[in-house]
């Protein structure tokens, strides 16, 4: 079949099967749209609070394919994005976060502002035309929403349209209260395909089957999912209630979720590193006030340990000579086949280039 015809999704559901085993299993689909999706889209970088004391916290992005190290800096509400990489030879400039007034290279000493402008450079003494523009950090697009800092290192994708989706949905969720709990944030590493990971998040057809616990708690007639622009919205209400809602799910193309809570925000980011291995981390925000924490955060990560085994056998199934691609449930399973959709609008573009 033509490679093309592979990874066509069709926009009706109820005749349309899913991507071909091959997007999963090819290595060079894997890094050209890892680069392509993830430098092109808003990332989620971290909570204004982790830059109150420490003023300066370095991202490694994407370590195992991009590699992009950037940073954060505040100085007083004066927050920016820049590049943590040193425009003399190339060192990267911080390993860690920390409190400063200025970013100093430690191979040869080159200091720069914190909003990036190199300050000094030692033994450049009779350097001509220097410093020049090129001799500063490179600025990165950043976007807070409620405390919560994004970052794009090429603007190209519009994927965060949905936060004012949120703000309508939830105008009373209280953003001023959250703060980062480190000790309830966690980070795993799967064995599986990220985008696999991003799959199983966006349907709730397994709940009963794979995650017995919460299949408890929630009401699984009142499930539903939502198509926004790309993203996808999932809730479902508390068991014998007809109002109270669970939880809100938002799943924001290509790898961000934020869960909320009536006891916080469960953010989780996830990372490709390879086709078979995948890094998703947890970053939680819990209400300042609310007790017992813990006891969600423990039921959680039981869910999150059954969903990993489920995404690790289907890793490990579509490498099999005998299974190629499947049909979606029209009922269950539009968020899947919206993200398939929108990974296959890239694949194809690629492919054609
Ligand atoms: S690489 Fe940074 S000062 Fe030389
Ligand atoms: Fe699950």
């Amino acid at each position: 079949m033509n490679q093309k015809n592979l990874y066509k999704i069709d926009k009706d559901i109820s005749i349309a099967r899913t991507l071909d085993s091959s997007f999963y299993n090819d290595e060079n689909i894997f890094k050209t749209l890892v680069t392509d999706i993830f430098s092109s889209t808003w990332q989620y970088g971290l909570h204004l609070n982790q830059i109150r004391n420490k003023n300066i916290y370095p991202i490694n992005f994407l370590p195992e394919t991009l590699s992009e190290s950037i940073t954060f800096t505040r100085e007083d509400d004066t927050i920016n994005c820049i590049s943590n990489v040193c425009t003399h030879r190339g060192h990267i400039i911080c390993d860690s976060p920390k409190k400063g007034n200025a970013l100093k290279c430690r191979y040869h000493g080159r200091v720069f502002n914190l909003d990036g402008k190199m300050k000094n450079a030692i033994g450049f003494e009779g350097a001509k035309n220097f410093p020049s523009v090129n001799d500063n950090l490179n600025h990165i697009n950043y976007k807070n929403w409620n405390n919560f800092l994004f970052f794009s290192l090429n603007k190209t994708y519009q994927n965060l349209s949905v936060l004012s989706d949120i703000d309508r949905r939830l105008p009373d969720f209280p953003f001023e209260k959250l703060y980062f709990s480190e000790q309830l944030s966690n980070s795993f590493e799967i064995n599986t395909h990220w985008a696999m990971y991003c799959e199983n998040y966006l349907e709730g057809f397994h709940v009963p089957f794979v995650h017995k616990g919460l299949a408890k708690e929630i009401d699984n007639k009142s499930y539903n999912t939502e198509i926004l622009k790309n993203s996808v919205l999932q809730y479902a209400n508390k068991q014998d209630s007809e109002k109270d809602l669970y939880a809100h799910y938002y799943w924001i193309f290509p790898n961000l979720m934020l869960n909320f809570y009536n006891w916080g925000l469960s953010i989780n980011v996830v990372e490709p590193i390879s086709i078979n291995k995948t890094r998703v981390n947890f970053f939680t925000f819990p209400i300042d006030g609310i007790d017992f924490i813990e006891d969600q955060i423990k039921d959680l990560i039981q869910v999150e340990l059954e969903d990993q085994q489920v995404v690790e056998s289907v890793c490990r199934g579509v490498k099999s000579r005998f299974y190629s691609s499947g049909r979606y449930s029209p009922r269950h399973e539009k968020g899947v086949h919206y993200f398939h959709q929108l990974l296959s609008k890239i694949l194809l573009k690629n492919i054609s280039k």
